[in-house]
């Protein structure tokens, strides 16, 4: 039965749906007749049936049922009938085409970000609209920050998430951190540490870099030379996650060698923050920003920050004037502060809402849960992967469970690969970047898109489409090496469960 013959189903008949919804009964038997209930109903219906008759499957039959459809106009014809004219003419920037509702199609996002997002989320998100100083929006702002705090495992009061995304909250740890003529010692082993020296620069400071290779970690060793041989260096800034690489550093022993000679340190936690572990108090991390739509599972455009009381003093006792109005901590902190609720900028209210759901189901399942749940589909991804003949990247000891980069084999179109992936199976994959386009695959494992259906769809999509273009695969044993994983974690976990009921009863 479709959603529209449900509901009915549900309410006994089309009057009785019609009246709960408070609708003429001929719009509901025109949802009978037409097969589906308009996307724009979803969150009633959903709310109307005690979530009996989800959102998502509303939106996603609506989305089937009425593609969207582009109609061409003949040149130099009106959108409004007759051709307009004197103060009409504003319609010469008419559009060409006539547009309808944009429903984008249902995708698995396997790639580095944005990944697939949580129906609660989605449906948190379509609430109607409050102002950003309602008492219950403010209210809402506290629980936002509680979980931040959980998240990042802090006691850091300045904890919030900054409107814009994960590049925003780059940005804004810089010029709050950074005063022209500051010496900066950057890590770069990817695309995001180059980012960094960008921001450093444009601040006015001087950065020094400490490369490695893409693919390989942040050597330790290489940051203690750099530091000693710049002991003015004000800040260390590194990437705990490189997203264009899928290879994770030590963050705990990075900061620990930063502190050793005084410096502050910035960590980007985009890619890692509920993937892996982000212990912020534990590592005694200065500054800290993530991004709303990876391992979070949000809408993008959300940047959570974190910074340490040694910080905001520091920020506080800065005597020149911080070059960028919007990002000054100290006038922000009259919105998202301890106390203060004053107007700083409009808060994008609903995307709120959703890392606020966001957040509270990472809370649910338990912050080690959700690594546990990266770890465990990672290893049967890349026990597939390699039963196909990939190889990844990155040496094991420093894999990102949630970011998995695979080099794409001699002779096969990378391109064409992920094309056929998204029109065939509409299923979005990740490219290389920089130094590594065209060479890599990357296959995100982030947040809600970290599921056992997406891994198997995966393989077997990917085990075909390499088949079809004449790459050497035993289509099935990438699926085999996969449930052969899961199945060993599985013996594992149930194992180390009968020990413990054993000792309880001893
Ligand atoms: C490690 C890292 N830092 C920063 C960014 C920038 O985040 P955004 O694209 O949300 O601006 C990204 C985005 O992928 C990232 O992976």
């Amino acid at each position: 039965m479709n959603c529209a013959e449900r509901l009915v189903a549900l309410f006994g008949s089309q009057a009785e749906a019609a009246r709960q919804l408070r609708l003429d009964r001929a719009v509901v038997s025109n949802w009978v007749k037409s097969g589906y209930v308009p996307a724009r109903w979803a969150t009633e219906v959903e709310a109307l049936t005690s979530g009996q008759i989800a959102a998502l499957e509303i939106l996603n039959e609506a989305t089937a049922c009425k593609p969207l459809r582009l109609k061409s106009r003949p040149d130099g014809e009106s959108l409004f009938g007759s051709p307009l004219t004197g103060k009409n003419t504003m319609n010469a920037y008419a559009p060409a085409k006539r547009i309808t509702s944009f429903h984008p199609p249902q995708r698995t996002l396997m790639g580095p970000g944005p990944t697939e997002i949580h129906p609660r989320v989605l449906t948190t998100m379509s609430q109607p609209a409050i102002g950003y100083l309602d008492p219950v929006f403010v209210e809402m702002m506290e629980e936002l920050k509680a979980l931040l705090r959980y998240v990042y495992q802090t006691k850091n009061p300045l904890t919030f998430p900054i409107s814009g995304p994960g590049s925003v909250g780059m940005e804004y740890c810089f010029v709050n951190l950074v005063a022209p003529g500051d010496k900066v010692i950057v890590c770069r082993n990817g695309v995001f540490g180059g980012r960094m020296i960008e921001n450093v620069e444009r601040c006015g400071g001087t950065a020094v870099v400490v490369e490695d290779k893409w693919g390989e970690p942040v050597d330790p060793q290489k940051l203690e030379d750099a530091l000693k041989k710049n002991r003015d260096a004000r800040v260390v800034a590194f990437v705990h996650a490189e997203t264009s690489t899928g290879v994770q550093s030590d963050a705990q022993a990075l900061v620990a060698i930063a502190h050793q000679y005084d410096a502050l340190t910035i960590v980007d936690a985009v890619t890692s923050l509920g993937g892996t572990p982000v212990l912020v108090d534990e590592w005694k991390v200065d500054a800290i920003y993530s991004a709303s739509q990876k391992c979070l599972s949000c809408t993008p455009g959300l940047s959570p920050v974190s910074f340490s009381e040694r910080v905001v003093e520091y920020v506080k006792s800065r005597k020149d004037k911080i070059h960028s109005w919007f990002m000054d901590m100290n006038l922000l902190l009259g919105y998202w502060g301890a106390t203060n609720r004053t107007y700083h900028h409009t808060a994008p209210t609903n995307a709120l809402f959703a890392l606020h759901e966001a957040l509270l189901l990472i809370n649910e399942e338990g912050l080690e849960n959700s690594w546990a749940r990266h770890r465990r589909h990672h290893t049967a991804l890349k026990a597939g992967l390699e039963a196909m003949g990939l190889r990844f990247l990155v040496k094991p000891e420093h894999q990102l469970p949630q970011m998995n980069a695979v080099l794409c084999p001699e002779g096969v179109d990378e391109a064409k690969v992920r094309r056929t992936l998204l029109t065939e199976f509409n299923l979005e994959i990740g490219a290389g970047l920089g130094p590594l386009a065209g060479k890599i695959w990357r296959f995100g494992l982030l947040g809600y898109s970290c599921r056992p259906d997406n891994v198997m769809l995966c393989l077997s999509a990917l085990g075909s489409v390499l088949e079809d273009m004449g790459y050497a695969v035993h289509v099935g044993d990438a699926e085999a090496a996969a449930h052969a994983a899961y199945a060993a974690m599985h013996a594992k976990a149930a194992q180390a469960k009968a020990k413990t009921r054993a000792k309880a009863a001893a």
